[in-house]
């Protein structure tokens, strides 16, 4: 019987690239291959999010919805890992008995031995330690398709921002070697990867403590690779962003023109409570010194509205940060109380239609400096890389540009994973329209 793994992935992009190499674990042990389909399945996964509580949520009603496989089929072996599996750990299991497998975002290449052992004794497993070395060793060669790919350089995180379940859940910052990196960038490579993005909640964090590299001196190392076109990078925080990084932004073409930044406030006594590390002039400062090397990168970023104590004043100073800065782009987020977090405890919290309204207002504005960026885009040449067919129409060809901007063309299928100029014809609400020059 061939085995079939369905994997649901919840939240941010560290989620998919370990989403990723629980396949190829499974693959590379048992030829387990992925399937799109739940009912198809013998291995059903949840990688969770716990940084909202809507996401965590979300994971108990769907959990709720492929408990009839098991029913059907006891065979059927259900796990939940990821950010609410830390969280929570056995309770999972209290909450939803039909639950086999618990394990943490660090101890995802354990799986088959805890698959196997489920199957030995039939008893649930849970393991949620945090072994981070060697989870990098255990991991496979990658199985990659198409030009782009995620590369893991650091995991967790320290900065214990006061809303935030990141460092409980994820762990504190450990940086991965820098050997380790190259080797999977190599192995990407030969499989065609053109783009890699490096992964990790504070790239700019980066530390390898052998070589007393920083992350400067990885993009240097990274960029030396001739045939690697494009380096990007997320999430970088402001606290840790060094006149070393700008002058590596300035000095590093291969380093794509967009920084995603996260501000979360333009109110300097939210960001105080907030526990960030940096004032909105200090913020702005980064912005300046990067425009003046690259005067039209791409700056997107994070914010939280309603945190506890955000007066209407607050808020007018985010929106003042937005208009001076012009963000392009921006994921932004309802205050979400947090179990175990400091924020949770400041009594004052804002009325759940004030944070509607206020997030509202914040999109609406970035979506017309949004719009504005696309705008001066229309009828210049771009480079793109070309990644694969478009999601809409698969006569068309799908790219980005330098600055991550979606681009759909017409073209043969023989210019996937190369770099084409293309002239921008028309903007649309999330991606643009060209043609081959
Ligand atoms: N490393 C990133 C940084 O430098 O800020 C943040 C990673 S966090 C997983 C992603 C985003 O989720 C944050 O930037 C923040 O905007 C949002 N977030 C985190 N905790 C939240 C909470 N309790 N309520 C609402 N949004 C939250
Ligand atoms: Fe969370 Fe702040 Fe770290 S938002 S991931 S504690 S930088």
């Amino acid at each position: 019987m061939t085995h079939k793994l369905y994997i649901k992935t919840f939240g941010c992009q560290m989620n998919e690239y370990d989403s990723d190499k629980i396949s190829e674990i499974l693959h590379a042990k048992d030829k387990i291959e992925r399937t799109e389909l739940p009912e198809e399945a013998n291995i059903i996964l949840f990688n969770t999010c716990s940084v909202r509580e809507k996401a965590q949520e979300k994971v108990f009603s769907d959990l709720g919805r492929v408990k009839h496989l098991k029913t059907k089929n006891p065979e059927v072996i259900i796990g939940v890992g990821g950010c609410v599996a830390s969280q929570e750990g056995k309770n999972i299991i209290k909450r939803a008995p039909y639950v086999d497998l618990v394990f943490g975002p660090q101890t995802l290449h354990r799986l088959p031995e805890m698959i196997s052992r489920k199957l030995a004794t039939n008893k649930p497993q849970v393991d949620l330690e945090f072994p981070e070395v060697e989870k990098f060793d255990a991991l496979p060669k990658p199985q990659k398709k198409g030009p782009t790919a995620f590369v893991s350089v650091m995991e967790g995180c320290s900065k214990y921002c006061s809303f935030c379940v990141v460092p409980y859940t994820r762990g504190t910052e450990f940086s991965r070697p820098v050997e380790s990196i190259l080797i999977e960038i190599g192995n990407l490579m030969k499989m065609g990867v053109k783009e890699v993005t490096l992964l990790g909640q504070n790239v700019n964090a980066y530390h390898d403590e052998k070589y007393n590299m920083d992350f400067s001196s990885l993009l240097e190392l990274i960029s030396e690779i001739d045939d690697l076109l494009r380096i990007r990078f997320t999430t970088s925080h402001p606290k840790e962003f060094t006149a070393r990084l700008l002058d590596t932004f300035e000095k590093i073409p291969k380093i794509t023109n967009q920084l995603h930044l996260p501000v979360q406030s333009g109110s300097d006594k939210i960001l105080a409570a907030m526990k960030r590390g940096y004032t909105a002039i200090e913020y702005k400062s980064i912005i300046r010194k990067l425009r003046s090397s690259r005067p039209n990168i791409s700056i997107t970023s994070d914010f939280i509205v309603g945190f506890p104590g955000e007066q209407d004043s607050d808020f007018e100073k985010t929106m003042d940060l937005i208009n001076d800065v012009k963000f392009d782009g921006a994921f932004s987020f309802t205050y979400s109380d947090r179990p175990g977090t400091p924020a949770s405890s400041i009594t004052e919290k804002i009325d759940e239609q004030v944070k509607l309204l206020r997030l509202r207002k914040l999109q609406n504005q970035i979506k017309i400096f949004a719009t504005d960026y696309n705008r001066q885009l229309l009828h210049k040449n771009v480079a793109v890389l070309v990644e694969g067919q478009s999601k809409k129409d698969p006569n068309q060809l799908m790219g980005r540009t330098d600055c991550n901007r979606v681009v759909n063309f017409s073209g043969e299928k023989n210019k996937i994973g190369k770099l084409v100029n293309l002239k921008i014809t028309k903007i649309m609400a999330n991606s643009l329209k060209g043609e081959l020059i």
